[in-house]
């Protein structure tokens, strides 16, 4: 077993520490060139070990370029879900008998993989997803610690069997996490390498077997994880990915009777919907479920100002706010907060929006175009209830009905869907701009007379994902960690307010309508939710 110290893959800050930053362009440079040069392929679904087409396929674009072709993908339906279940209802018994040691050596060595291909994966989420080469690689880092930390935990809970002794003369007992048998495993667009490697990672790794959704907007690098994992020795069976729409895949998988347990990272509403389903078959597997967030910043009259504006900007537009960890409301003291705003209107004006593969583009574009169409809605709402102060505008994409024709800042974006971060002024805490979750480069920023008065408004959410704090006092960080309803809680975090948690040391989840379980990502009890206790007594 490795005894030592987890540590996080950090691949970039690893660059800039050693001064070999040139050499992390190159490599992801060269690696967007060639990932690029081999776009356009056809991908079919992987069941039972084999590649299985469909009759109707569907065809996916960059959201930075929509001439760019990422691929032709397999649309899966209920004849496909029942076919992908099948295989892995057959393939659990022998998964569940394999040796936990030898489960985790498979991941193991997929995180080698993973790690060998970094610079590819991350060049395919750029130009799948839209992600920034740094937020790139920190969604592959993140999958590669996944992988490694479940693998760990498995190992350092001795697959989680326990000796619970002789209670009585010649009665022997031990107690066992038994796994539930096919989980249907849900991905989202926006960590569409790391969330889906974490979920993936959590049901297999456990003894369950897996059939895997990635979001239909992702499905490319959800074709190189579940590649990566075969390639380490994931039988046929035990991992199956079906690619598609949320209604033509996600539902039935989630109704079929022989799906046991679900793992869903997705919106409030589609979580809704998975767990009323489990209810309504009565499945009493589990749901386990991360959702979405409306995420408070709060920063006192005894913040350093320069953290809060810099801990502010990152976490409410770094992946254009499509996080479901970003700030989204700031709650500020009347004393600081002029300034406060100014200067994060001068710092959000300095960030460059350019397509997501050039070297300092930090403004990522919208996935799609609803995604772009919520924003024209929300900032046509903020004209009329609050101000803008600056932002608003549609740069590129769309049919430009919310736009005023801003320009590109630099190079061609008018075949993607770019708009500029937004930070609005004046909005009633109550209105629904600052009470739902919006998922676009949007932040309200709100004045309060104290921390007592920002710790209320900032609970009064139904979500309770993520939350930051600025202040130098610690009697306020104290008052708000006794206060604050939020499972990820951050304080001074200048690099980001609320976004950028790493494994093992910041597991992620959130509490309220965030999540379905009190049990974190990353964290030491998340493999256990995909386990149910058998307690064994012989006699004699
Ligand atoms: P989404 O809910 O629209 O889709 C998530 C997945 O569910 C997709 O694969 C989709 O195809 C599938 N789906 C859609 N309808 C379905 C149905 N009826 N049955 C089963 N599956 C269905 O979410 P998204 O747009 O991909 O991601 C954004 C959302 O995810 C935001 O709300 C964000 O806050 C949340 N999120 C949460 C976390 C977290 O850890 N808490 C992390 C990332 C994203
Ligand atoms: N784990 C991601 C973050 O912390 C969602 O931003």
């Amino acid at each position: 077993m490795d005894t030592r110290p987890f540590e996080n893959e950090r691949t970039l800050a690893a660059h800039r520490e050693n001064g070999s930053l040139d050499e992390f362009h190159r490599s992801y440079a060269d690696a967007v060139a060639s990932v690029e040069s081999e776009l356009g392929a056809s991908h079919s679904l992987w069941i039972d070990g084999r590649w299985v087409e469909t009759d109707e396929t569907y065809t996916v674009t960059s959201p930075a370029d929509e001439n760019l072709e990422i691929g032709r993908f397999a649309a899966g339906g209920s004849d496909e879900v029942d076919r992908a279940v099948a295989a892995a209802s057959d393939a659990f018994d022998e998964w569940r008998g394999t040796h936990w040691r030898e489960r985790a050596e498979m991941f193991r060595r997929a995180a080698e993989v993973m790690r060998e291909r970094k610079f590819e994966l991350a060049a395919t989420l750029t130009l799948e997803n839209g992600k920034n080469r740094a937020e790139a690689m920190a969604d592959v880092d993140e999958g590669i610690d996944f992988l490694r930390f479940y693998a760990r935990e498995l190992e350092r809970n001795d697959g989680y069997e326990y000796d619970t002794g002789e209670p009585t003369p010649g009665q022997h007992c031990t107690n066992a996490l038994e796994p539930f048998g096919v989980f249907a495993v849900v991905g989202p667009f926006n960590f569409p390498f790391a969330i889906f490697c974490g979920m993936l990672s959590g049901a297999l790794l456990t003894g369950n077997t897996a059939v895997a959704k990635p979001a239909s907007a992702t499905p490319l690098i959800a074709h190189r994880a579940v590649e990566i994992l075969v390639e380490a020795g994931v039988p046929d069976g035990v991992v199956n990915l079906v690619t598609g729409s949320g209604r033509a895949v996600g539902q039935p998988l989630v109704e079929h009777e022989d799906v046991a347990g679900a793992v869903f990272t997705g919106s409030r509403t589609v979580g809704r919907s998975i767990r009323r389903t489990f209810f309504d078959l009565e499945k009493s597997g589990p749901v386990i479920a991360e959702l979405g967030g409306k995420n408070p910043v709060i920063v006192t009259a005894n913040a350093d100002l320069e953290k809060a504006v810099s801990g502010v900007r990152n976490g409410a537009f770094g992946y254009s706010g499509q996080k479901c960890s970003a700030t989204s409301r700031v709650y500020v003291d009347e004393r600081v907060i002029e300034a406060f705003t100014d200067r994060l209107v001068d710092a959000t004006e300095e960030l460059v929006i350019d397509r997501p593969r050039a070297e300092d583009a930090f403004v990522s574009p919208l996935i799609d175009d609803d995604a772009l169409d919520r924003y024209v809605e929300i900032c046509e709402a903020a004209r009329e209830v609050g101000t803008i102060r600056t932002g608003g505008r549609v740069v590129a994409g769309g049919d430009g009905s919310g736009g005023s024709g801003a320009e590109d800042r630099t190079g061609d974006l008018s075949a993607g869907r770019f708009v500029e971060p937004t930070v609005v002024t004046g909005v009633p805490h109550d209105h629904e701009l600052a009470r739902d979750e919006h998922f676009v480069p949007f932040v309200t920023v709100h004045p309060v007379s104290g921390l007592d008065e920002a710790i209320t408004k900032a609970n009064d959410s139904s979500y309770g994902l993520c939350a930051g704090l600025f202040s130098e006092d610690e009697a306020e960080i104290d008052a708000w960690f006794e206060r604050i309803e939020s499972g990820m809680c951050y304080v001074n975090r200048e690099q980001s307010a609320t976004t950028g948690a790493l494994v093992q040391a910041q597991p992620f989840g959130g509490w309220k309508a965030s999540g379905t379980t009190s049990k974190f990502a990353g964290g030491y009890w998340y493999l256990p939710q995909f386990l149910r206790e058998q307690s064994r007594t012989v006699v004699g």
